[in-house]
């Protein structure tokens, strides 16, 4: 969570990177500036275009830039997207991943009322990917569940409903089959909720899970998983809230944030000026209170509640036919 105090002014790293990354970090900013408080952007370059201009998709430069922030904000990368971002997130150990779930009216959500957050565990599990040769019988990889990591990222989850006002948090596990390393992290969630004797808890399989996002996503306020369950469980978030338009994404580290939409750089519409810039705004918006600006967060989260309510100023993936600049001038309007 931000240990950071709220300041006067704010080093934010901006790396827009490629296509359509550009247009809604630049839409994203023009709101941003509007709100009042000081930032300094340092722009760092990383993607497609980077890699082929300078022979490097992530420089040192930008990961300097980056490390020395109090925030990042990033737009997509394009085919390096994975040489980038993942290496930045280890980089700058960047152990949490939070995926917010949650109904905008007027997006593509398939339910209203639902909001809430899966935290996701980033440095082990089974995406260590340790997937040794191929054996005589096919291929075996292994899944890594150390007390350190999980019990750093449950209490990360029990704090994040603190500070959030939210009153219970799911543990999501497989520990029926997966009985030594997933019994483990159902034991630490358990230490680690007694702690905090005010949030309610409650556990689930990661299987019944899938499906009680379906049947009953309101009751869910926190998630807390694994690496790979988590992964899955918030693209399923995703499908249900509808759109890559309106999704943002936050990668939080002991000393290093940076706040992301799930869309990548969609080169089928990149320099038209219609992508969405919502799920920017939005990630923006995390990174607000990241920084505990939380009357900031509020404002813009309430003026895009506003565009969105109004539906005259909406972009070709809500159904409308206005530009990200014209969206972000309605966003700005309504602060
Ligand atoms: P994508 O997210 O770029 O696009 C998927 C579809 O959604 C496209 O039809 C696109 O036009 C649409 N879309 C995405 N964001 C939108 C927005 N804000 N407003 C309106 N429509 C939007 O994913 P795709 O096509 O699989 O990948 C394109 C490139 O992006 C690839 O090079 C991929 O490697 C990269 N990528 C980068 C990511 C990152 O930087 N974090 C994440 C995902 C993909
Ligand atoms: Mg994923």
């Amino acid at each position: 969570m931000s240990t950071s105090k709220t300041k006067d002014r704010y080093q934010i790293a901006v790396v827009p990177g490629d296509g359509i990354g550009c247009e809604v970090m630049d839409a994203t900013l023009m709101v941003l500036d509007s709100l009042g408080i000081d930032f300094d952007y340092v722009y760092g370059e990383a993607g497609d275009e980077c890699l082929e201009r300078t022979g490097v998709a992530l420089p040192d430069e930008t990961l300097d830039i980056i490390r020395n922030a109090d925030a990042c904000l990033f737009g997509a990368a394009g085919e390096t997207a994975a040489d980038v971002i993942v290496k930045i997130r280890q980089e700058m150990r960047m152990f949490a991943n939070l995926r917010p779930v949650k109904s905008y009216p007027n997006t593509n959500s398939l339910f209203e009322n639902i909001d809430f957050m899966i935290v996701r565990e980033n440095t082990e599990g089974m995406y260590i990917a340790d997937e040794e040769q191929y054996t005589d019988e096919g291929a075996v990889a292994r899944r890594i569940i150390t007390r350190k990591a999980e019990e750093r990222i449950i209490d990360y989850a029990f704090r994040y409903a603190v500070e959030n006002n939210r009153s219970k948090v799911t543990a999501v596990h497989k520990a029926n089959v997966l009985k030594k390393s997933d019994g483990l992290f159902k034991e630490i969630f358990y230490e680690v909720a007694e702690r905090y004797p005010d949030i309610a808890t409650e556990d689930f399989y990661v299987d019944a899970t899938a499906m009680y996002l379906i049947t009953q996503p309101e009751s869910f306020e926190v998630i807390v998983t694994t690496n790979l369950f988590g992964d899955i469980l918030s693209d399923e978030g995703a499908g249900l809230v509808g759109g890559l338009g309106v999704i943002p994404s936050a990668n939080i580290g002991e000393d290093a944030a940076l706040f992301e939409p799930v869309h990548g750089s969609a080169p089928d519409i990149a320099g038209e000026g219609i992508a969405n810039p919502i799920a920017m705004m939005l990630s923006a918006i995390m990174m607000l209170r990241y920084l505990n600006e939380n009357e900031a967060a509020d404002r813009f989260e309430a003026a895009i509640l506003k565009v969105l309510n109004d539906a005259n100023v909406l972009t070709g993936d809500l159904g409308g036919s206005a530009t990200t600049v014209e969206l972000a001038e309605a966003v700005r309007n309504n602060l």
